[in-house]
């Protein structure tokens, strides 16, 4: 099995990223842990454990992390979210009790107590969390196995014309991840934009009939709607799993190594990813881009997940 640490910002994709981690055998989820974004740090640590009642999460630690970015005030994503983080669908009452530990000290103590390039970072928000880890404790780097994250894109932004909106509202935690030496998989818009959920998707969903696959369709439902407004999407872009299934089934997508690096003082241009296409990556690239998705590959990993949660 492959085992990952989710740190996630729910968020209607988020919580389709931890339902797939969850529900897929290949994966052993070791830690969730949450970081402002989607909404105020309280509302998403809050929606989590949710998620973890509405699937009926019990022996996984849950942690609370940053409550804001490094340097930049909190900005979150009421239009598409809505005020909760999690609009849509009546949430369960959470019972499972956090963690007591900051997510900064849970990631470190969940990767220095595993045998060495055992352990893959999952972050699907915001890289605040995972940047003061790697400074409160550098010899993670070396320890995880990788990092593979939602974030960025090499040709188009949603938060700005050229940035992500995970890596624009806290640049320079996205700048200290990008620039340490673990191999780093970023699955940005340019992949996650194929992930639609379109209507044929979200009827197969249905069909599984469980409570948790109902709960998954009003977020799609309420995401969808959202999507339709702030960005004209006809589907939803269903971002954050796509990263769980990388780890799960690297099949499901192509990739290209490339040096990526992040703006932190452009006008225009602030968190934007820029990767550098101009020669074949050197030797020592520690970074790769995600490209194609196989979509079919992809939405079954989530139907088949939902499924085993059932
Ligand atoms: C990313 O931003 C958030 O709103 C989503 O949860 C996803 O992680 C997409 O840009
Ligand atoms: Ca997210």
């Amino acid at each position: 099995t492959k085992k990952i640490i989710l740190d996630c910002d729910p968020g209607h994709d988020d919580a389709i990223a931890l339902l797939l981690a969850y529900g897929n055998p290949e994966i052993d989820l070791l830690a969730v842990t949450t970081v402002a974004g989607n909404q105020t740090l309280e509302k998403v640590t809050y929606n989590a454990l949710a998620i973890a009642e509405m699937a009926k999460i019990r022996n996984i630690p849950f942690a609370a992390g940053s409550a804001r970015p490094l340097v930049r005030d909190i900005e979150v994503a009421p239009d598409i979210h809505g005020e909760s983080g999690l609009d849509g669908p009546e949430l369960p009452k959470p019972t499972l009790a956090l963690d007591k530990r900051h997510a900064v000290s849970l990631i470190i103590d969940t990767i220095m107590s595993h045998p060495p390039k055992t352990i893959t970072l999952v972050p699907t928000g915001a890289l605040t969390n995972i940047a003061l880890a790697a400074r409160l404790e550098p010899r993670i780097v070396e320890r995880v196995k990788e990092v593979v994250l939602m974030g960025g894109g090499y040709h188009v932004g949603n938060w700005s014309p050229v940035a992500e909106f995970n890596i624009k509202i806290d640049p320079e935690a996205a700048h200290i991840v990008f620039n340490e030496k673990w191999p780093l998989t970023m699955v940005g818009l340019d992949l996650t934009h194929q992930a639609l959920a379109t209507p044929e998707v979200v009827a197969k969903i249905a069909d599984i009939g469980t409570q948790c696959s109902q709960f998954v369709v009003e977020l799609l439902d309420f995401f969808g709607k959202m999507y339709k407004q702030a960005q004209g999407f006809d589907s939803p872009p269903v971002h954050d799993p796509c990263a769980v299934a990388y780890v799960i089934d690297s099949s499901v997508m192509t990739t290209q190594k490339v040096p990526v690096d992040i703006e932190l003082s452009g006008a225009l241009t602030l968190g934007m990813t820029v990767a550098d296409f101009r020669h074949p990556a050197p030797e020592d690239c520690h970074t790769q881009v995600a490209m194609k998705l196989d979509h079919d590959k992809f939405w079954l990993l989530v139907i088949n997940a939902l499924k085993n949660i059932g």
